[in-house]
């Protein structure tokens, strides 16, 4: 493995200085650097991996050993082994599937649980359950993380499938959150979705709390209109929530891979069984193709080996995920979570420190918007971010065609410009051309360079639907799981959001004022003086 890494950084740095735009004088660049999955389009021509790169980190994946740990996960192994968990969220969307997890058959139980999804989103959508003031309107998902994040996203992309009531999310402990949400809200026509896997993260408990008090104050059996996701039966038993209206899932589907059950239930709600099926489908077909096509030509895999070689080799520390998509706004949000809470580790499976960096740090915005506030950076900075844009080829508005036109032109111009740039003579016969003299044109244009060669790839998609975003978060889904195998890391624990939520519970005896700041470092105990400051309401 160590003469792998090795041999790619040789190759690496002698073709550093290559220019990208060169490489596709190729006629066959484009097309034997991009790959398509049915109607999904890959394109990483506009990077600077070539055929002996690709070969070599093909020879990484080979030397993972990725066929038999994504076989193992499919087949419910114990693959999380500082959990002792199997990780199956593909089970969730192959309803079919016949997993075990230690001999026990597990699907009878999840086609259970589904089914009990898809009557009550019916009998919610059809008015047959309803709140106290009658049809509910409104459904408020109490959740952080994975129980938050994937169905904000998702209900947020899919807004034009949805025809039922109006989705609404909290997650933060800030009072503020919660308080501007319920804001607007109608109790007796408000369903409240307590979302939490292990039903004790204290921002969701906490919220929940509120949420039933604001509840209490006008609507005769508050339980009645709460129902819970979770993994916890008791827990949720104790907090008074109905087990009619609970929707449990096993420890083998981490958080932030949980949107295909349970935790879906607010987009089901939104979007209805059958969008919420196409969504699954879209996920299994990706599935499938990960499970079947060769590495060359795995989705998967060519995005990871994409990943591997921008932040392992080239020493990039970032990625963007630039969506031209106003509707996945959420989508970088998300695979923050996906990405940087699987692969961010610093340890391998067995103990040892990581030979290799670990995942990037991934953010990103929708395009056009990011285009007025960051890609100033991204082209003329003095790092280099790789840029992963996302772009439909139709919008939903087609009364405003037009303007999806605009998009799209303007996605395919940043991929452009990050690769041709604009070099000094450009930009100095722009200059001069604008009737500049002496040495003004030189000292202008010397602003106006832009140094391109910079890297960026660009998955293309018919039309942002409940099939297309299944594919696409599965995609990524995997993409995160070969790169933690090629790294060696434990991609489905996240232990290092531990000691911040251990110090957070110390810290709140303190700021209550029966327990003493002795021992804490100056610097917090300066920041508790400055906060207990505050004058009492
Ligand atoms: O703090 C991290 C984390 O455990 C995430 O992995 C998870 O998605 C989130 O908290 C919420 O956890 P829960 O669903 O158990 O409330």
């Amino acid at each position: 493995m160590k003469t792998l890494w090795q041999g790619l950084r040789d190759h690496q740095a002698s073709v550093a200085g290559r220019s990208i735009a060169g490489l596709l004088d190729n006629p066959l660049r484009a097309a034997e650097f991009s790959q398509t999955h049915g109607d999904m389009l890959f394109d990483f021509s506009k990077t600077n991996i070539d055929a002996v790169g690709l070969s070599q980190l093909l020879e990484l994946v080979a030397a993972s050993g990725l066929d038999a740990k994504r076989d193992a996960m499919f087949s419910g192994q114990l693959i999380n082994e500082t959990e002792g968990r199997a990780v199956l969220h593909t089970a969730l969307r192959n309803l079919n599937a016949g997993v075990q997890v230690q001999g026990q058959a597990v699907m009878p139980a999840v086609r259970a649980t589904y089914a009990r999804m898809v009557a009550f989103a019916r009998d919610l959508r059809e008015g047959r359950i309803v709140g106290q003031g009658g049809a509910y309107t409104d459904v408020v998902n109490i959740g952080i993380g994975g129980s938050d994040l994937g169905p904000a996203m998702a209900c947020l992309a899919l807004a034009p499938y949805s025809d039922g009531p109006r989705c609404h999310f909290v997650s933060n402990v800030d009072g503020a959150h919660i308080h501007d949400v319920l804001r607007g809200l109608d109790p007796t026509t408000t369903l409240i979705i307590v979302a939490s896997k292990t039903f004790t993260t204290i921002e969701t408990m906490t919220n929940a709390q509120t949420a039933r008090d604001w509840m209490a104050r006008v609507v005769t059996d508050p339980a009645a209109q709460f129902a819970a996701v979770s993994t916890a039966a008791d827990k949720t038993a104790a907090f008074g929530i109905d087990p009619d209206r609970v929707f449990g899932f096993e420890d083998w589907v981490g958080g932030r891979y949980s949107l295909w059950g349970p935790i879906g239930l607010s987009l089901m709600l939104a979007i209805g069984p059958a969008g919420f099926d196409d969504f699954l489908a879209g996920a299994a077909d990706m599935d499938a193709h990960f499970r079947d096509a060769v590495p060359a030509h795995n989705l998967p895999v060519l995005l990871a080996l994409v990943g591997i070689w921008h932040n392992q080799i080239c020493g990039y520390a970032t990625r963007a995920v630039l969506p031209y998509e106003q509707r996945l706004t959420r989508l970088p949000a998300y695979l923050q979570q996906l990405e940087m809470e699987s692969n961010g580790k610093r340890v391998s499976m067995d103990g040892a420190d990581l030979a290799e960096h670990s995942g990037p740090v991934v953010w990103g915005e929708p395009g056009t918007n990011g285009q007025h506030a960051f890609y100033q950076l991204i082209h003329q900075g003095t790092r280099v971010v790789p840029c992963e844009f996302i772009l439909s080829r139709t919008g939903h508005e087609l009364d405003l065609a037009h303007q999806h036109l605009l998009l799209v032109a303007n996605c395919l111009a940043q991929s452009e410009a990050l690769m041709l740039g604009r070099s000094l003579a450009e930009a100095t016969a722009i200059m001069a051309a604008k009737g500049l003299a002496g040495a003004e044109p030189d000292r202008q244009a010397r602003h106006r360079v832009f140094p391109g060669n910079r890297p960026s790839t660009t998955l293309a998609i018919p039309k942002l639907t409940s099939f297309a975003l299944g594919q696409i978060l599965a995609l990524y889904e995997h993409r995160v799981f070969v790169e933690g195998v090629i790294l060696g890391i434990n991609s489905f624990d996240q232990w290092g959001v531990e000691l911040g939520k251990e110090l957070a519970v110390a810290l709140q005896p303190i700021l209550e004022g029966t327990q003493s700041a002795a021992g804490k470092d100056a610097s917090t105990r300066m920041l508790l003086d400055y906060v207990m400051a505050a004058p009492k309401a």
